[in-house]
């Protein structure tokens, strides 16, 4: 089939890679010429893993092209399905369509009469009913008659884009303007190659399913949050209580994580902008408002956490393992790290920071003053009196500690993403913090303190609360990690 996609940000060049893949004729149409002249060199403008190899091999092959929106027009007015992806953040917390209405205006006049519009990017739900009539207008504007106009929201997890795309565990399709099914039809034809259940709802339920998926995910962040403070309130090990939790069905283990909590271009900025929203027109949502307030308690929880660590935090020297919203992935919108940077700066602290990315470590630098990079773990740790972990990329997890404490001031760890092992670290002499795993003396291994000092727990091995058998225990250990699945 002939493909346009309109804005090749995460989400619309993974979709024409994708579709590429699946053998369709996709041309990426994207208004930044210098997005646009990096992947016509062949190089990618942020890093999705796999995504370089599938642009690599299908822009070679032709079945891939990249142009402008001036360069397009043809190959537009050529295509049986036009996809939308452009950007809807303000890049201030709020919605914006704008960048969404100015594409409208220029493409929609270009398609042909047979051809059906579907819209990729996330929408105010407000926005959604207004979209046939847009879309109609621009049509009749240039003598041309009415196109399907379907939504197809976007599932995929930065870091599992390729596989959350070309498997994934259901397609939406909301139908906005499609009377006679035409733009349903071909679009369930376009996908077939998915294998997935495609759930045809309308325009408006379709953007709440995606809406709803990412409020749920966030909630279950949150409240993984909240039985962390609990599990240190009362001496619990949050890890060992949600991988006994994780074997109900009704429950599951994935995003039930705590740590700093979520960031990303998706999960806070819907949780803020749906409580905003919802109080705007009398609605009022407290769960919500609970979940985007246990989010940022979570960076200030790090803060003083880290604070606490070190005798005095101006002038100290904190290291900040890792930038990144998550791992495998160079995005640091809404990154916890940034808040966590500036904070401490803004409490005297010197902060120095490493992560894998190199590209995105430049960039946090740009955006938090003061903030420093260093080239390397151990560039980073070296005289460092606090050490702060905050994306949990595998590098991390191995870390010799024991040698890393021949180099440090201070030997006080904060996991904020509960990703080391207590253990490890306090038996090479370093305290140990996370969330919800109570608190690591250093020198003593094994010993776990609650966060309100009352008696020592002994660390449970990672499957010790599960009764198994002895051969059962490494596919059973698999499966909770599975289960427990990341937090992002
Ligand atoms: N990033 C994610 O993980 C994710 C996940 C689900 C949904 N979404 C939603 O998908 C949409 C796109 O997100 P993104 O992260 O890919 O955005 P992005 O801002 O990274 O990319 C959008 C691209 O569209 C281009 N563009 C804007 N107007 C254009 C036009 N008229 N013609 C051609 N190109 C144009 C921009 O230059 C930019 O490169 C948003 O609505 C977002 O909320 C994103």
């Amino acid at each position: 089939m002939r493909v346009s996609v309109i804005g090749l940000g995460y989400v619309g060049l993974v979709t024409s890679a994708g579709l590429a893949e699946w053998g369709h004729d996709v041309v990426g149409v994207e208004a930044s010429e210098a997005r646009l002249s990096l992947l016509r060199e062949g190089r990618l403008p942020f890093y999705e893993p796999g995504l370089d190899e599938l642009v690599g091999r299908h822009g070679g092959t032709g079945r891939l092209r990249f142009a402008s929106p001036a360069e397009a027009e043809e190959e537009i007015n050529a295509s049986e399905i036009v996809f939308i992806a452009v950007g809807t953040h303000d890049g201030n917390g709020g919605w914006q369509t704008d960048t969404a209405c100015a594409a409208l205006e220029s493409i929609v006049p270009h398609m042909a009469d047979d051809a059906t519009l579907v819209i990729r990017s996330t929408l105010p739900p407000e926005f959604v009913d207004t979209l046939a009539g847009i879309v109609r207008e621009h049509r009749r504007d240039h003598g041309k008659g009415a196109i399907p106009v379907l939504l197809n929201p976007e599932f995929t997890r930065e870091a599992r884009a390729i596989q959350d795309f070309m498997h994934p565990d259901r397609i939406v399709l909301g139908v906005i303007d499609d009377p006679e099914q035409i733009g349903v039809e071909r679009t369930q034809r376009l996908y077939e190659q998915a294998e997935a259940p495609i759930v045809v709802l309308r325009g408006l339920d379709a953007a709440f399913s995606k809406l709803g998926a990412n409020l749920f995910l966030a909630t279950k962040i949150s409240f993984a949050n909240e039985l962390a403070a609990l599990c240190d309130a009362y001496g619990a090990q949050v890890d060992q209580v949600v991988s006994a939790m994780a074997y109900d069905t009704r429950i599951g283990g994935a995003f039930l994580r705590p740590g700093v909590g979520f960031g990303g271009s998706c999960l806070p900025h819907q949780v803020s902008m749906t409580v905003k929203a919802a109080m705007e027109i009398g609605i009022p949502t407290p769960l919500l408002a609970a979940v985007d307030h246990i989010n940022h308690r979570q960076r200030d929880q790090f803060v003083e956490r880290i604070t606490e660590s070190v005798t005095d935090i101006e002038g100290a020297k904190v290291a900040l393992l890792g930038l990144t919203f998550k791992p495998h992935t160079d995005d640091l919108r809404d990154a916890p790290s940034l808040t966590i940077a500036d904070a401490l700066l803004k409490r005297g602290a010197r902060v120095v920071a490493y992560d894998p990315m190199a590209d995105a470590a430049e960039r946090a630098a740009e955006l938090v003053p003061g903030l420093e990079i260093a080239a390397s773990v151990s560039d980073a740790i070296a005289d460092a009196d606090a050490i702060g972990l905050i994306t949990e990329w595998p590098e991390f997890s191995e870390i010799d500690w024991t040698s890393a404490r021949g180099s440090v001031r201070g030997a006080a760890i904060v996991d904020g993403r509960n990703a080391l092992s207590p253990d490890r670290v306090a038996e090479a002499g370093f305290s140990y913090r996370g969330f919800g795993r109570g608190y690591a003396p250093a020198s003593e291994a094994g010993v776990l303190q609650p966060e309100n000092g009352r008696t020592p727990i002994a660390i449970q091995p990672d499957v010790g609360a599960v009764s198994l058998p002895a051969t059962a225990i490494p596919a059973q250990s698999m499966r909770l990690a599975e289960r427990v699945g990341r937090s992002d």
